[in-house]
């Protein structure tokens, strides 16, 4: 069955939907995007992806499409047409399409495409065994702040890792973690303080990581943010991901070690229990 998806105003089945091969977007990887995720055919914290889509599109000095209303709507309209339950609704934002140069002409009219993916969420296998990730160094650009689309660093990073038996690569620069291939990274150490970087251009400000932080406060969830090295993650009690594809996910081995028992800690299993509850009604 074919989807349905949307590009430049127009919904169109997956297999006439086109963009110019002079797109900035397939040219340079000059183009900025969002996942959100869907639970019940409900778009979760989408409000703080738009903005934080805003953020991107200032960053690097690129027009908004449309209105956050006007692109929540097609965001609805697509969960609608293609009858999604559970999965992800994607939405990418490129600068357009012109003759090839690195320099971009004034007025030039931003690409818009947004497709939906079908996936298990909430009951996925991945979440219920737990993540096996190998450590990487951290080869992407200084400006992980942004999200944009130049995700080559990613995809060989989790290609890595599956050909090493892994699920994912938790990179690491300077020492430290930065955060996961595609996803925010955490420990319990052994105090049972939940640990996770700062904020900073060294990392994406994940959605989910922010709501996620909102609702250990709310619990009295201890919390530290700073760096933590690969060796302290050895040692901790748990360790866990968020993102918006896979929610509060448990890392049950890294490098081959296992953590803590080798399953998803209990820790990590009530704060996925805990984002889903908000996720289902307040996100
Ligand atoms: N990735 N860090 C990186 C590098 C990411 O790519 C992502 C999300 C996150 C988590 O952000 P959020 O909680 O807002 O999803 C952190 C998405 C899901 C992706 O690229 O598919």
């Amino acid at each position: 069955m074919s989807r349905i998806v949307y590009v430049n105003g127009r919904f169109a089945p997956e297999t006439e939907a086109m963009v110019s091969i002079f797109d900035r977007g397939f040219l340079f990887a000059d183009a900025v995007y969002e996942v959100t995720s869907v639970i019940g055919g409900r778009l979760v914290d989408n409000r703080a992806h738009l903005a934080r889509l805003r953020r991107s599109l200032a960053e690097i000095d690129m027009p908004a499409p449309a209105s956050d209303e006007a692109i929540e709507a097609i965001q609805r309209e697509l969960v609608a047409r293609n009858g999604l339950d559970e999965g992800i609704v994607y939405l990418q934002v490129t600068r357009g399409a012109e003759d090839r140069d690195f320099t971009w002409s004034a007025g030039l009219a931003p690409t818009l495409v947004l497709f939906t993916q079908a996936r298990p969420v909430v009951d996925s296998p991945l979440a219920r065994r737990g993540l096996k990730v190998i450590s990487l160094p951290d080869l992407r650009w200084r400006r992980r702040d942004i999200k944009a689309t130049g995700l080559l660093p990613a995809c060989l990073a989790k290609m890595a890792a599956k050909r090493a038996g892994a699920d994912d690569a938790w990179l690491v620069a300077g020492g430290t973690v930065t955060e996961g291939a595609s996803n925010n990274a955490y420990i319990i150490d052994r105090t049972g303080r939940l640990v996770t970087r700062p904020l900073s251009q060294d990392i994406l400000p994940g959605i989910t990581r922010r709501a996620l932080l909102e609702l250990c406060a709310r619990e009295g969830v201890p919390l530290e943010e700073r760096p933590f090295t690969i060796e302290e993650a050895l040692t901790a009690r748990e360790a866990f991901v968020t993102s918006a594809s896979i929610l509060v996910t448990g890392v049950v081995e890294i490098d081959g070690h296992p953590i803590g028992d080798g399953k998803p800690g209990p820790l990590t299993r009530r704060l996925r229990e805990i984002y889903l509850e908000f996720a289902r009604t307040g996100g």
